[in-house]
């Protein structure tokens, strides 16, 4: 387990603001998921942390890889996982784009348009390409009318297209994809909503005739990020999604294929910056830090909505940006071992001539000094991989994969 003295260490080594990624953290929910979902395959999504080290720590425990850009089925693919387990899916893809990872993965097609480039790359090169379709369930999760969406084509919509896909002679689709909400907390929610997309593949496959190799429920599991979380009951929906696959399993007889980002990685990762400067203006105590929303971009959001919003709890998650004002834990890591007592009001702030670059506005905390640490909880998920580092030109934060202190690699 990393401790504040790793992360002194560390910092004492790389002399900049760095994140930490724990690999037997990320193998504890790894495995986790592996143990309760048997009757399921699992996508990395790598949008969330593409790290080649987490990479290939997920392709030697035999996950998959969900991803959006070519730039991903290429780092997928440098992680030697599997054509067959590399899905890409996303809006907006290229003609370009999708020649360039076609070889290289499955790809899922986001619009009838797409189907369409998708068959006239099969006519060019005289093959049948097996592709997934994304479909916008006619279904919220949360209860209530389906939302529109820019992602996959709508249920409602396949049938009036039948012939249109029909017609699609150098293309087969094989396989749906739905994603509609990340972070569920809540498992009979995700339960449901497993049941809704089964039933979906079965009118797909009984309706549209898709000869279906996989089905892939999206995302969704969500994590506690501190006290005023619940923790998702893992085991119930374990137990019954497993129950639910194999009332299905006959009837559909194909790969069965959830993704996730947060679950697996987020809780392994911790950002850390060295305090610079120290300073007050009109009554206000500052704490400079390296790089603040040009380190982790996420506390900076957060500030941001509570400042238009004038609240902090009870605001709408807006995924991947916000997802609460509590969702990660800001704390001082003192330069020497020492324990400090007293407290103090402060704002923390980055180093970027940009008013917005604060971390935390007048939060209690821990005396600090010029080169103590600020530590950020949570940041193994949404973190390095959302934040804006070229403002200013400034040097960005190193990523450091971590086995043991005598065991790590800095990228
Ligand atoms: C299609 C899709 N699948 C999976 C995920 C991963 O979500 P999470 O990190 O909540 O597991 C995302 C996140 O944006 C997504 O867009």
């Amino acid at each position: 387990m990393i401790n504040n003295d790793i992360l002194r260490q560390l910092m004492n080594k790389v002399d900049k603001s760095f994140y930490v990624y724990d690999e037997e953290e990320i193998l504890k929910w790894i495995n986790i998921l592996q143990d309760k979902f048997k009757e399921f395959e699992i996508l990395y999504s790598v949008k969330t942390n593409p790290n080649k080290n987490i990479l290939d720590l997920m392709s030697k425990n035999n996950i998959g890889a969900d991803v959006a850009s070519p730039k991903e089925v290429q780092i997928s693919n440098k992680a030697n996982i599997n054509k067959e387990k590399i899905i890409y899916s996303s809006p907006g893809k290229r003609r370009k784009d999708i020649e360039d990872s076609m070889d290289k993965c499955i790809i899922t097609a986001d619009s009838y348009n797409e189907l369409g480039i998708l068959n006239e790359i099969g006519k060019d090169r005289n093959i049948k390409l097996e592709v997934g379709l994304r479909i916008n369930a006619n279904y919220n999760v949360f209860g209530g009318k389906a939302l529109s969406s820019k992602y996959g084509v709508d249920e409602e919509s396949l049938l009036e297209h039948k012939t249109f896909i029909d017609n699609l002679d150098n293309i087969r689709i094989i396989g749906i994809h739905v994603h509609l909400q990340s972070q569920i907390l809540d498992y009979e929610i995700i339960y449901n909503y497993y049941d809704y997309v089964l039933k979906l593949a079965l009118y797909c496959k009984e309706k549209m005739n898709f000869n279906l190799k996989f089905i892939n429920f999206g995302g969704g599991l969500g994590i506690s990020y501190g006290d005023s979380y619940k923790n998702l009951d893992i085991d119930k929906l374990s137990i019954m999604s497993n129950d639910l696959i194999t009332k299905y399993k006959e009837k559909l007889n194909t790969r069965f294929i959830i993704e996730s980002g947060r679950f697996l990685v987020c809780k392994s990762g911790t950002y850390v910056t060295p305090i610079i400067d120290i300073k007050e203006s009109r009554g206000r105590k500052y704490l400079i830090v390296q790089n603040g929303y040009n380190g982790f971009f996420k506390p900076t959001i957060s500030e941001l909505i509570v400042y238009y919003t004038k609240r902090k709890d009870n605001i709408k998650m807006m995924e991947p940006l916000f997802t609460s004002y509590d969702s990660y834990k800001i704390s001082l890591i003192k330069k020497e071992n020492e324990k400090e007592d007293e407290k103090e009001i402060v704002t923390i702030g980055g180093n970027l001539c940009a008013a917005v670059d604060i971390l935390a506005n007048d939060i209690v905390f821990p005396k600090a000094e010029i080169n103590d640490l600020v530590s950020i909880n949570n940041a193994g998920s949404y973190a390095y991989s959302l934040t804006p580092f070229l403002f200013s030109s400034h040097e960005k934060p190193v990523e450091i994969y971590f086995r043991s202190i005598s065991d790590y690699l800095i990228d």
